[in-house]
């Protein structure tokens, strides 16, 4: 029998619930679809900064690489200074274990949750490929004359042509196989960030030659915001940097239902990748088992398709749609109408 080693972080809040029933989900599946996984859990959070004043243990990074693939529920932590989780945590992970995509499906499971009139599911289901190692989260700038009348904050965004190829190449890559029409967009500014953008797209064009089976686009990110509501229908697969995939994303989660529902993997294509839901730790309803599990356990799917566990991975995202269309959408809009485990349950019954 096949089996897998992956690691777990809950992290903080409510991110440790929504794994709980993650693992719920991926323990019955893999006895479905008979393979096993060994589950060692990390404690990596806020909990354990406060506690210890360490954000990541020296050796977590030679400790992770270890592993098949990571579970990530979220980093944040309302008693710790923002950044220093996300920069010594998230980012951190991100960066050294080299997970330069961030890849975040969007895509409506049923047309109750679209906050947007008469879209339907077939409208509302693209894919973006955010760059995940680069541009302005590099955290590459300075103070000048800090907190005087004078000061200037500068931020700067790094972009490598290796950095910003080996992302179009994943995208274009990406599309030829999973696209539905085949149609791949560059969403950025080049009417403004004509350094950054210039780079982009003479990469974009260049690799592209490579795919004459792939229709391109071009879209700066203002009016990519909206068409998302617009024409949310137009989209297949989009690549973008690291800032704007952060901020697209999010509104494609709106539109896709909601924080609950959007799942995300940080991909390193040769190396170790980790999986999450993208919504954060939501502090103030920790423990209460009220928050929707469905965008951990949708993550925990994409994770096990990375792994090669495609069967298990297409059991999950059919069972949760089926959770979606016929337990949870006829309720009242604003609540899910079940609790946390509840839900976890709801899927396994389901697949
Ligand atoms: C995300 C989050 C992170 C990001 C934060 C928590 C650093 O918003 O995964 O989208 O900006 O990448
Ligand atoms: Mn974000």
């Amino acid at each position: 029998m096949k089996s897998y080693k992956i690691a777990v972080i809950g992290g903080d809040g409510t991110g440790p619930e929504v794994v709980r029933e993650g693992l719920k989900v991926m323990d019955a599946v893999s006895s479905q679809c008979g393979f096993k996984y060994e589950k060692t859990m990390f404690d990596f959070g806020g909990e354990r900064y406060l506690r210890t004043k360490e954000v990541l243990p020296e050796s977590a990074i030679s400790d992770l690489k270890k592993f098949d693939a990571i579970f990530l529920g979220a980093i944040g932590h309302p008693d710790v200074k923002p950044g220093i989780l996300e920069k010594g945590i998230l980012l951190k992970l991100r960066f050294d274990l080299d997970q330069y995509i961030n890849l975040r499906p969007v895509q409506l499971f049923d047309e109750r949750f679209c906050p947007i009139k008469g879209k339907k599911p077939a409208d509302v289901d693209f894919t973006v490929i955010r760059e995940n190692s680069e541009g302005l989260y590099k955290g590459l700038g300075e103070f000048q004359n800090k907190g005087t009348p004078e000061e200037v904050a500068i931020q700067i965004s790094y972009n490598t042509r290796k950095g910003v190829e080996r992302c179009i190449r994943y995208a274009f890559e990406y599309t030829r196989k999973f696209g539905k029409r085949k149609q791949l967009l560059l969403c950025g500014k080049t009417n403004v960030l004509t350094f950054a953008f210039d780079l982009w797209e003479r990469t974009f064009n260049e690799v592209g030659q490579e795919y004459p089976d792939v229709k391109k686009e071009y879209a700066h990110v203002d009016a990519t915001t909206m068409w998302f509501v617009k024409n949310p229908e137009w989209f297949d697969v989009i690549v973008t940097d690291n800032m704007f995939g952060d901020i697209i994303t999010d509104l494609g989660a709106m539109i896709q239902g909601g924080m609950g529902i959007a799942a995300g993997g940080n991909i390193n294509p040769n190396g170790v990748s980790m999986f999450e839901p993208i919504g954060g730790s939501a502090p103030k309803y920790t423990g209460l088992n009220v928050i929707n599990p469905l965008a951990a356990i949708s993550a925990a799917g994409m994770l096990l398709k990375q792994i090669g566990e495609t069967n298990a991975a297409e059991k999950i995202e059919k069972s949760v749609r089926t959770v979606v269309t016929t337990k949870m959408a006829d309720l009242a809009a604003k609540k899910m109408g079940y609790s946390t485990t509840e839900v976890g349950d709801l899927v396994v019954r389901n697949l």
